[in-house]
């Protein structure tokens, strides 16, 4: 295990990393969170959706904000938006905490266009990527980092995360799949300590990610090398997961009670209500409370009413209503 202070972070996830999700993460004590991806191409273009992917609001940890494109200069320029706050809609309440490259979306429609992961199939394009864009951080003060997968369809990530650090990425997250693996099957964290092992005369951190579920898969990560980990999937459903992550002398297996599980689901909604108004608040909640009560007794049936809660005070006195026991499992 490495001697110094470990940081758990919550992972980048399109249509999840959302402003309300970071701050119960951050409540729960991940360390920091990586926005959603950001297209560089729609945020030079002046896209008013893609502003309001990088608002950081109160209260939350300290967010990274991810973008995503293939050409150098249209990179360096979003990540110089970004960190100067020049476009129109911006709203952050703390500054970016630095600037993360996209190289592992393995989606067709952004492989398809030389984006996420398929940069990975041309590692001197990704290196003018990663230069230009550590060279806008650098004269903001923050760090740029990567994130990538363990290839396109099989493992070169220990030189390319060489190529990376020398390209100038102060920190790089591993993604222990390929690309044509998308998301299963099981993250292989044996190749974080590949990763590591190549970076080890580097000072550049390496960040594990797949399959994070509990404090004994991320010792796994931090056995090999990894400075830190970063938890995706796994928090959607238990972001209480970071306070068992931070604190040892907890059991793993502790689990909030029904109350804490109300409560996060309410003041979830109330969050997201306050942020985009009732009628969209509620809309996009609902979906997401699913995840929270996931595995608990009348867990359908309470989300069948949440689906035709239409109010703040209908999704209120649905939750209010639900009195399930836990499934011990
Ligand atoms: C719905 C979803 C959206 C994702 N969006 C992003 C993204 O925007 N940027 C990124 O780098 N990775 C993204 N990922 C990948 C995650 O950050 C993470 O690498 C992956 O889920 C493996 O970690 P896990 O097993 O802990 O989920 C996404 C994953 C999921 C499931």
């Amino acid at each position: 295990m490495p001697n110094h202070p470990i940081s758990f972070a919550l992972a980048p996830m399109a249509g999840f990393t959302d402003a309300a999700f970071r701050r119960i993460c951050g409540s729960f004590g991940a360390d920091y969170a990586v926005s959603e991806m950001i297209s560089a191409v729609a945020l030079t273009r002046d896209d008013a959706k893609t502003a309001e992917l990088a608002k950081i609001t109160p209260g939350e940890p300290p967010v990274v904000l991810q973008i995503f494109g293939r050409e150098p200069e249209v990179m360096a320029r979003a990540a110089e938006l970004l960190l100067s706050g020049d476009y129109r809609g911006c709203s952050y309440a703390t500054p970016p905490a630095g600037i993360d490259i996209n190289m592992g979306c393995p989606v067709k429609k952004i492989v398809s266009n030389g984006e996420g992961s398929a940069l990975m199939l041309d590692a001197d394009r990704a290196a003018r990527i990663m230069s230009a864009v550590r060279e806008v951080c650098e004269r903001h003060g923050v760090p740029a980092s990567v994130k990538f997968r363990l290839g396109w369809d099989a493992e070169i990530s220990p030189e390319f995360a060489r190529r990376m650090a020398e390209a100038g990425a102060q920190k790089i997250t591993l993604h222990c799949r390929t690309r044509a693996q998308m998301y299963a099957p099981s993250a292989d964290p044996s190749a974080a300590k590949r990763a590591a092992d190549a970076l080890r005369d580097t000072s550049v951190p390496l960040v594990g990610n797949g399959d994070i579920s509990s404090r004994e898969t991320a010792a796994v990560y931090l056995a090999g090398g990894c400075a830190e980990v970063a938890v995706g999937r796994a928090a959607l459903g238990d972001p209480w997961l970071f306070q068992r992550l931070k604190h040892p002398e907890m059991p793993d297996d502790a689990r909030p009670s029904l109350e804490e599980i109300k409560s996060l689901v309410l003041s979830f909604v109330a969050d997201v209500v306050r942020e985009k108004g009732e009628e969209r608040g509620v809309r996009e909640s609902r979906s997401r409370a699913a995840y929270f009560i996931k595995g608990l007794r009348g867990s359908a049936a309470l989300r069948d009413r949440l689906n035709h809660a239409v109010t703040m005070e209908q999704f209120a006195s649905a939750v209010d209503a639900w009195e399930p026991e836990r499934i011990q499992n």
